[in-house]
């Protein structure tokens, strides 16, 4: 997507020197837009654990590149695998990512020949994902035009929740991709931003790419979902996810849940955007084996913003008072009403699913 009318991807390597990763760090945004250099896949985890580079298509890329440079460091391929897939356990698309490069390096025979595998693995991975939200946008782009022409005219409301956008991939994004298309189609639409504490991605990078784009929107509290759904201000809800079990059951950024019970209760669809790389085609119930990540209390205590030209931390609890972070929740499949995916939108269950991705059937 376009930056300053620039095209960026998430993560590239470095155009005269293929031993650098580059990635924007998206610590900085909305306040200053940076590249950051990675060179060793110790700093690729950091990047990784420490929220440089997040969303479960994102952490999948940069999971290969992180392989990339531990090959070009000589690392044991185990070793580098145990170190990248420590940093953060939800989203799928990290064990994944790590899995196809083991499976791809294991095949050369010679240091050199480990190095061009894990290299054209890591630009497969990044290339396909791009691809994949491409076509999750054009699926997508079918649901927002067929609630436009119930509008008349009138812009379609849309709410999402924390960043399934661009930045969460390599491009595009998996929620974004289809208010993108549908944005470019010249539908007219207009998006609910939730602020998605504790650490803000929707306020800080939804808001911030969506304006670089032009798409209308508006940031909320996140408790003002209910209240606009019940006064029939959000014609449909539209979410991404870190793991979706084989069966439908979506986990998605601590919050999404209560979306979905509100969607419900009154009416609103309720979509998640996906690739295939985000399936977990091994479990069958979300609530009970999906791992959970829980992050630092500091990430719920303290809160972040831009005065004075520099970022500022402030505390907003009393100092003693302890504070728990969940980092996502589970959405039962009763509760969502599609996956948009890049082969199509199917129902949320194991028949509807497998329609579309039959090589995964038992
Ligand atoms: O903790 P994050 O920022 O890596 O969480 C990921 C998310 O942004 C969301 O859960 C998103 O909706 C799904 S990832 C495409």
């Amino acid at each position: 997507m376009n930056v300053a009318g620039r095209p960026y991807r998430t993560i590239w390597l470095k155009p005269n020197d293929d031993r650098i990763v580059q990635l924007i760090d998206q610590r900085s945004l909305p306040h200053r837009f940076a590249i950051e250099d990675v060179t060793t896949v110790e700093q690729m985890a950091a990047a990784i654990r420490e929220m440089q580079v997040r969303g479960a298509g994102l952490i999948g890329a940069a999971a290969g590149y992180g392989m990339y440079l531990a090959m070009l460091a000589g690392m044991d391929v185990a070793a580098a695998a145990d170190l990248l897939r420590a940093t953060r356990p939800t989203a799928v698309n990290l064990a994944w990512a790590l899995e196809r490069q083991r499976q791809g390096i294991a095949t050369g025979a010679s240091a050199e020949q480990k190095i061009a595998l894990a290299r054209e693995t890591a630009e497969a991975i990044a290339d396909e994902d791009v691809a994949h939200c491409r076509e999750i946008g054009r699926h997508g782009l079918a649901l927002i035009e067929q609630i436009a022409r119930q509008k008349d005219g009138r812009p379609v409301n849309i709410l999402t929740h924390c960043n399934a956008g661009w930045l969460a991939f390599v491009d595009h994004g998996s929620a974004t991709a289809p208010i993108y298309a549908a944005h470019d189609r010249g539908i007219p639409l207009h998006v609910w931003v939730d602020e998605t504490r504790p650490r803000n991605q929707g306020a800080k990078l939804t808001a911030w790419e969506l304006g670089e784009h032009g798409v209308a929107h508006t940031v909320i509290a996140d408790n003002a979902g209910g209240h606009l759904m019940q006064r029939g201000e959000v014609d449909l809800v539209l979410v991404g996810t870190d793991r979706t079990t084989r069966t439908g059951d979506v986990a998605n950024k601590i919050g999404t849940y209560l979306k979905a019970l509100a969607a419900k209760d009154n009416g609103v669809p309720f979509y998640v955007a996906l690739p295939s790389t985000s399936f977990d085609w091994k479990m069958r119930d979300g609530v009970e084996e999906i791992p959970i990540e829980q992050r630092g209390a500091e990430e719920v205590k303290h809160a972040d913003g831009w005065a004075e030209g520099r970022t500022l931390e402030v505390r907003l609890t009393p100092e003693a008072s302890p504070a728990a972070n969940y980092g996502f929740d589970v959405t039962p499949r009763r509760l969502v009403s599609g996956l948009i995916t890049e082969r199509g939108i199917c129902q949320p269950n194991e028949q509807s699913i497998l329609a579309l991705f039959p090589e995964h059937a038992p």
